[in-house]
């Protein structure tokens, strides 16, 4: 995956995040209040940016808890998605108004927000532009179509299938090992549908729009060192491996 810049954060002590995230509920409403009181939520029906952000902020902060319950976290930001406006969103319109296919054969993408708990980023594609099979370790990842149509194929990770394979291109020599995924869904998403994989369920997918196309998405947690290490692209060698319709044999990049 890219190298997503981050912003620098402080080092907190527990207790002291502990005392600041109790603090967080009274902070989102006084700033819906201020939001309230500039106009956004009288010309805007749905969520607005800050209060959008605010709440996943809310939601995501336990994911280190044994309060945590990925599925209801999924189901919670998928509503809070769909009550969004994004091409409302003045920095979504600035992303949009500064578009520019500057990748050819390669998605554009502009993080929207940030921080550790979760990140959130808009993905813009040309047509025939798409993102290969890869999975996101220990995370999961809601996906809002917000214009175009989108096939989106996820898998779950099943097991290793032999030994690695030795390729040799040019000088390079890189190796690869064969695997067997389980396909779990395939979807053709329209503009306002939501896309899930959860970090042991569907969590290896690939995105493939029809036309120009553009999405938003969250994951949680956001890309770190760790993750973005771990993450694995695959590259389809069989469809129905060994007779069996759900299954197909890829292989990952080792090193
Ligand atoms: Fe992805």
């Amino acid at each position: 995956m890219e190298n997503y810049k981050r912003r620098e954060f402080i080092r907190m002590s527990l207790l002291t995040f502990a005392g600041i995230s109790l603090g967080i509920n009274s902070i989102s409403a006084k700033a819906l209040k201020a939001n309230a009181y500039n106009g956004y939520l009288g010309t805007n029906p749905k969520l607005n940016w800050d209060a959008f952000l605010s709440q996943i902020t809310s939601l995501a902060k336990v994911q280190n808890t044994n309060l945590w319950k990925e599925v209801e976290y999924m189901e919670a930001v998928k509503k809070l998605l769909l009550q969004c406006n994004f091409p409302e969103f003045e920095n979504v319109k600035l992303a949009f108004d500064n578009y520019k296919n500057s990748r050819p054969d390669l998605f554009e993408h502009t993080l929207l927000h940030t921080e550790i708990d979760f990140q959130v980023s808009l993905f813009q594609f040309e047509k025939g532009e798409y993102i290969a099979h890869h999975d996101h370790p220990k995370m999961c990842g809601v996906i809002n179509v917000i214009s175009g149509e989108m096939d989106i194929k996820n898998y779950s990770f099943e097991k290793n299938e032999g030994e690695e394979v030795k390729y040799k291109n040019g000088d390079t020599t890189y190796f690869m090992q064969p695997c067997i995924l389980k396909k779990e869904k395939s979807e053709l998403l329209k503009a306002g549908e939501v896309s899930i994989l959860t970090s042991t369920d569907s969590n290896i997918h690939e995105v493939m729009p029809n036309s120009f196309a553009q999405l938003v998405d969250i994951f949680t947690p956001a890309y770190n060192t760790e993750n973005e290490n771990a993450t694995k692209w695959f590259s389809l060698k069989e469809h129905n491996y060994l007779g069996e319709t759900d299954k197909v044999l890829m292989e990952y990049f080792v090193r």
